[in-house]
């Protein structure tokens, strides 16, 4: 389908902390789209949103939404647990899905998001906006004009400054912060040098969330984690939530040749000097502020890919090999042994 006329009617289930990035960016800045509906159970939530985009419509159910005629596309921002089950439930409603990562628990239940879209023939998306973050691509583009020869070790880490929500304490609610955080790197990483991880060790430990220690004991709030990928390279990816200090998102690719160093952390080109507070650097504050042009790119690139008819610049397979390589480190942290990665032959 190709119209420049018509309007893509979006609808974001799950109006939390992503997203209302989204329906911001579809209701103000995205082109060709129009956010015709939010949805969320938790009513303060829901009304809040509806006010401060000024949406009419809100549902408390998100199936609600999808027998909504307007709706042509919806953006997935539920917790993780929910991501298969809404999925499905959209592609059988013959919906567009941008889903957000991690795409799902398991591998299996990527597979079934996979093949339901694909029997539906509806777009499926999976929200590794890395992808379209101008430094990350800038990089990658060097790497491939081979400016450092070949990537040997992928060096990536996601530090994030705030306390975890509830849900996401529960590793089996939301497989943890190497879901939560660390996608992101795993997904660059297999961006940057075009292989699978095969193998993974991974270390975890909660030093920062005393509160979540008795409640939930296996919760890990850093980690670190080596790889091995299929052809012989190396990784590594560290991981940590509730620092406190800022959003912290760094890659180092080390190559034959070179190295190429990706990410600031710099919240602007602002440096104070005082005699009592001496050199005043602010770091990065937040994810939603050091990716804000990546998300409206990402949500832009969903809206042009459907219309144009073009495939998803991040396929359901990212998002599948991803949750492969966290449900190994999950593994490797309990077992304490090298995991290989499902499907993946070293
Ligand atoms: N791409 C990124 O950088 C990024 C950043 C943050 C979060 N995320 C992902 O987005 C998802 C949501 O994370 P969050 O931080 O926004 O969490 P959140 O808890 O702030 O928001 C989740 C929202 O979903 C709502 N919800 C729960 N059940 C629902 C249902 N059945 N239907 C509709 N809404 C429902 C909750 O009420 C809540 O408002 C997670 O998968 C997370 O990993 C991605």
């Amino acid at each position: 389908m190709k119209s420049d006329d018509r309007k893509l009617g979006i609808c974001v289930i799950g109006s939390g902390r992503a997203g209302m990035i989204h329906a911001r960016n579809f209701a103000r800045r995205v082109t060709r789209a129009r956010l015709v509906a939010l949805t969320d159970p938790h009513a303060p939530t829901l009304a809040d949103a509806r006010a401060e985009l000024e949406v009419e419509t809100g549902y408390a159910d998100y199936r609600q939404a999808l027998a909504d005629l307007r709706v042509d596309a919806v953006v997935v921002v539920t917790p993780t647990s929910l991501h298969r089950e809404v999925v499905l439930a959209a592609a059988r409603a013959g919906k567009h899905v941008l889903c957000e990562k991690p795409m799902a628990m398991d591998v299996r239940e990527c597979d079934d998001m996979i093949d339901s879209c694909a029997r539906a023939s509806v777009k499926l998306q999976i929200g590794f906006m890395r992808r379209y973050d101008e430094s990350f691509r800038a990089a990658k583009e060097r790497l491939d004009a081979g400016e450092i020869g070949e990537a040997v070790l992928v060096k990536s880490l996601t530090h994030g400054p705030s306390v975890p929500q509830e849900w996401m304490y529960d590793i089996a609610k939301s497989n943890g912060p190497l879901a939560e955080v660390n996608s992101h790197d795993i997904d660059a990483a297999r961006w940057f040098t075009g292989s699978e991880i095969a193998e993974v060790y991974a270390v975890g430990g909660n030093f920062r969330c005393p509160q979540a220690r008795e409640k939930y004991p296996d919760f890990y709030d850093n980690v670190a984690m080596v790889c091995r990928f299929a052809d012989g390279r190396q990784g590594f990816i560290d991981g940590a939530v509730s620092v406190g200090y800022g959003y912290d998102s760094r890659m180092e690719i080390v190559g034959t040749r070179g190295v190429l160093f990706v990410g600031r952390t710099e919240q602007d080109s602002v440096v104070g000097c005082s005699a009592d507070r001496g050199i005043v650097r602010p770091f990065v504050k937040s994810w939603r502020t050091l990716f804000t042009e990546a998300y409206y790119a990402e949500d832009q690139d969903f809206v042009d890919c459907i219309l144009d008819g073009r495939e998803p610049r991040v396929r359901g397979i990212d998002g599948r090999m991803a949750v492969a390589v966290v449900n190994a480190g999950n593994r490797s942290i309990v077992e304490r042994r090298p995991v290989g990665v499902e499907g993946v032959s070293a």
